[in-house]
C-alpha cells in the first residue's frame, strides 16, 4: 500500500510516504516563528500550517517520485493537538482524500510516537512496556497488543518536555528547550546540583515535574547564572534520572524484556545513554531521533497498518484536541 501521512497537531508541517511499511519519504518543516516567544502560540502555528502544508506534501510526493494518483489512502493525525492546527490538516486531508476517492484514516498521536519504534526496530513483539515523553504528555504504558495499551501511570502536572522547555526560559535559552539544555549540558557537571526528585519511589509510575522547574528559578534568583552548563546538565539529569528511574520498575513490574521510548524527549541523548546503562538486562528501544519528535512518518506507518486491518473513517471525522489512548 502507498499512503501519505499528515501531521500537523502542533508546531511542525509535516508530510510523509508509507509504502509497504517503509518510510521512502519524510519532509518536515519546524515553525521558527514561535522561537521568540519561547512557546507556541496557537493561532500562529495555524496560519504556518496553511501557509506550508500543500508544499510540504509535494516535497514528500516528489522526493519519492510518487504520484497523488498512485495513493491508496490518506492518514492524518486527529488529535491530540491545537485545535486551529489539527483542523488545517484534517481539513487539507479530507480535501484531498475526497478529490482522489481514496480512505482517510483520523490518527491518534500518542499512538503514532509509540508505535515509531517499529520503524527503529522491524521485529518488536507485543508485549512491551513503553515511557511516552513529550511536550505535552509522560506516561508509562504497558503495550498488550496493536490496540491494547495499560496506562500505568502519568505526569500530574509539567509533562517532561515541558520541564525542557520551561527550564529552557529560566535560563534565558531558546524554544524548542530540550536540544538546548542538551547542548549546554554536554559542558557540564551534571551531579554538581542536586535539584529535587519528585515521586522517586518505587513502584509510584506517577511523575511531577513542576517542582523541579520551581527549585531552578529558586536556584538562579540566589546564585546567578555563572555557571550556566553545570546548572543545564544537572537539570537535565534532575529529569532523566526519575523518567529511567520510573522506566525500569516499570519494566520489572510488568516483566517486559522489550521497552520502548517515544516522543519528542527521546530524542535525547543523555536519556538514551543511561537507560541502557541503568536497564542493561532489557531491550531498550528508541526510534531514529528524526522520528521521535513530531513527524509525518510514525502517521503514515500506524495509518497503513490501520487500512491493512480493514479501518477506515468516515469524511466527517471530527478533530479531538484532547484525544486519549484509552
Ligand atoms: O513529540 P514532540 O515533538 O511534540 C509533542 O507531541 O509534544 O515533543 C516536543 C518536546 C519539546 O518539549 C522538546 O523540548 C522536547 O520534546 N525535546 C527534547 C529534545 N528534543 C525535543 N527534550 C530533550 N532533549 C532533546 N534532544
Ligand atoms: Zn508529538
Amino acid at each position: 500500500m502507498k499512503i501519505l501521512g499528515i501531521e500537523t497537531s502542533c508546531d511542525e508541517t509535516a508530510a510523509a510516504i508509507c509504502v509497504d511499511g517503509e518510510i521512502v519519504s519524510s519532509k518536515i518543516s519546524s515553525q521558527e516563528i514561535h522561537n521568540k516567544f519561547g512557546g507556541v502560540i496557537p493561532e500562529l502555528a495555524s496560519r504556518e500550517h496553511e501557509k506550508m502544508l500543500n508544499y510540504i506534501v509535494h516535497q514528500a510526493l516528489n522526493d519519492s517520485k510518487t504520484s497523488l494518483e498512485e495513493l491508496d489512502g490518506i492518514a492524518v493525525t486527529q488529535g491530540p493537538g491545537l485545535s486551529g492546527a489539527l483542523i488545517v490538516g484534517t481539513s487539507f486531508s479530507k480535501g484531498l482524500a475526497m478529490g482522489l476517492n481514496i480512505p482517510i484514516i483520523g490518527i491518534n498521536h500518542l499512538e503514532a510516537h509509540i508505535f515509531a519504534n517499529f520503524l527503529a526496530e522491524p521485529q518488536l513483539t507485543f508485549p512491551f512496556t513503553c515511557l511516552l515523553v513529550s511536550g505535552g504528555h509522560t506516561q508509562l504504558w504497558i503495550v498488550n497488543d496493536f490496540g491494547k495499551y495499560n496506562l500505568l501511570g502519568e505526569t500530574r502536572d509539567d509533562a517532561a518536555g515541558e520541564a525542557f522547555d520551561k527550564g529552557a526560559r529560566i535560563l534565558g535559552l531558546g524554544y524548542p528547550g530540550g536540544p538546548e539544555i542538551e547542548k549546554l549540558a554536554e559542558k557540564g557537571n551534571h551531579k554538581a546540583i542536586k535539584f529535587p526528585r519528585a515521586l522517586i519511589e518505587k513502584n509510584n509510575f506517577e511523575f511531577s515535574f513542576s517542582g523541579l522547574k520551581t527549585s531552578l528559578l529558586y536556584y538562579i534568583e540566589k546564585n546567578e547564572k555563572e555557571n550556566i552548563s553545570d546548572i543545564a546538565a544537572s537539570y537535565q539529569y534532575a529529569i532523566i534520572e526519575v523518567l529511567v528511574n520510573k522506566l525500569k520498575s516499570a519494566a520489572e513490574f510488568s516483566n517486559s524484556t522489550n521497552c520502548v521510548v517515544a516522543g519528542g524527549v527521546a530524542a535525547n541523548k543523555f536519556l538514551r545513554k543511561y537507560s541502557k546503562n541503568q536497564i542493561s538486562n532489557r531491550n531498550i528501544i528508541f526510534p531514529h531521533p528524526s522520528f521521535c519528535t513530531d513527524n509525518a512518518a510514525m502517521i503514515a506507518f500506524l495509518g497503513e497498518k490501520y487500512f491493512i486491518n480493514g479501518n477506515n473513517s468516515n469524511l466527517d471525522f471530527s478533530i479531538l484536541p484532547n484525544m486519549r489512548l484509552n
